[in-house]
């Protein structure tokens, strides 16, 4: 398989565990995929690439019909992590741009927070030559219109969960999708787009953003100017829960330093925007003049930082209130 440098870990861990071998795929210096690293990789013994489109630093593949073409006619598929679908709902559809299966994080895109942990759902979407293989059982409809759950197909690769995943969340998403109808999931992601690029235009001249200097629906920007203060991203980060935010996706994507994912979301006012952007202003300046009050954050917080390493290592998943009071 083969899988961006500026994938999400996700990516090349779902190839693996599919049993396949991942060959990383180098960005270009605009952040785009290099199609000189893509060619290089690509032979007739691979069998599938996963992108994700627009791509984890906020830009859209514009190589991606080529890309597309060339790895089918190496009759390997392309699959499309659609995390990034919030940029483009509406305006592309996957299917023109030459993917061929893909799945739909409803949590990032359809209508269920992303932050607090879940419950996520993520449906596949195939193209008609792939539908005989999907996973058993499927919902369909009999003759006289009744849903029912169909276990016979013969060319299904099978049962891949013994539950049915979290279907409120599913759910959710059709709600979602419903209530907007075309025109409204058309705004969302025009909204998303020009909320991700009116904080770019806020925050670059104190965060530098390495690649892009407009972005889709998020961009990515770099804490690297701090780091002379003594002051990384993770702080910035911790800063702003004194700011009463939450904060943002940090050290992802991978090739950019110290990085800070910006993903404002259609969702976001004016107001909300300005908000956000003023507290990262002011985080900037006293990250120059008083560092020491961004290595203690979060101050306004009962519990301060935690170790991390530790609660990944030994993770106490179960809430015991006497260990509290
Ligand atoms: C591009 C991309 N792929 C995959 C994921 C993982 O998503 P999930 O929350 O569904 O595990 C993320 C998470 O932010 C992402 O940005």
């Amino acid at each position: 398989a083969l899988v961006p440098d500026s994938a999400h870990g996700t990516n090349p861990a779902s190839c693996t565990l599919a049993g396949l071998d991942v060959r990383e795929v180098k960005s270009a210096r605009n952040g785009l995929l290099d199609m000189k690293s893509f060619r290089e990789q690509l032979s007739d013994r691979v069998a599938v690439m996963m992108i994700t489109n627009p791509n984890t630093l906020g830009l859209f593949e514009r190589d991606v019909l080529t890309i597309a073409r060339e790895l089918h006619d190496h009759g390997a598929l392309l699959y499309l992590d659609g995390a990034n679908l919030n940029a483009i709902m509406g305006v592309a559809r996957p299917g023109d741009f030459g993917v061929d299966v893909m799945h739909l994080n409803l949590h990032k895109t359809f209508g269920t927070p992303h932050g607090g942990g879940g419950p996520g759902a993520g449906p596949i979407a195939v193209k008609d030559a792939l539908a005989p293989y999907l996973p058993t059982p499927v919902a369909r409809r009999d003759a006289a219109g009744r849903a029912f759950l169909d276990d016979d197909r013969p060319e299904s690769i099978g049962k891949v969960r013994s539950f049915y995943g979290n279907v409120g969340v599913m759910v959710r998403a059709y709600a979602y999708i419903r209530a907007l109808g075309a025109e409204g999931i058309r705004e969302a992601a025009e909204r998303a787009v020009l909320n991700a690029n009116y904080l770019l235009r806020k925050l670059a001249p104190r965060y530098p953003v390495p690649y892009g200097e407009r972005c889709m629906h998020e961009f990515v920007a770099t804490g690297e100017p701090f780091l002379e203060h003594g002051v990384k991203t993770l702080d910035i980060a911790k800063r702003l829960i004194d700011y009463g935010m939450h904060p943002p996706t940090i050290y992802f994507p991978l090739i950019v330093r110290e990085a800070l994912m910006i993903e404002p979301t259609e969702t976001e006012s004016r107001e909300t925007l300005d908000r956000f952007a003023d507290a990262m202003l002011k985080i900037a300046e006293e990250a120059e003049r008083s560092p020491e009050i961004l290595l203690s954050a979060p101050n306004t917080t009962e519990f301060s930082r935690f170790d991390e390493v530790a609660a990944g290592r030994k993770p106490r998943l179960r809430f015991e209130p006497s260990r509290l009071f």
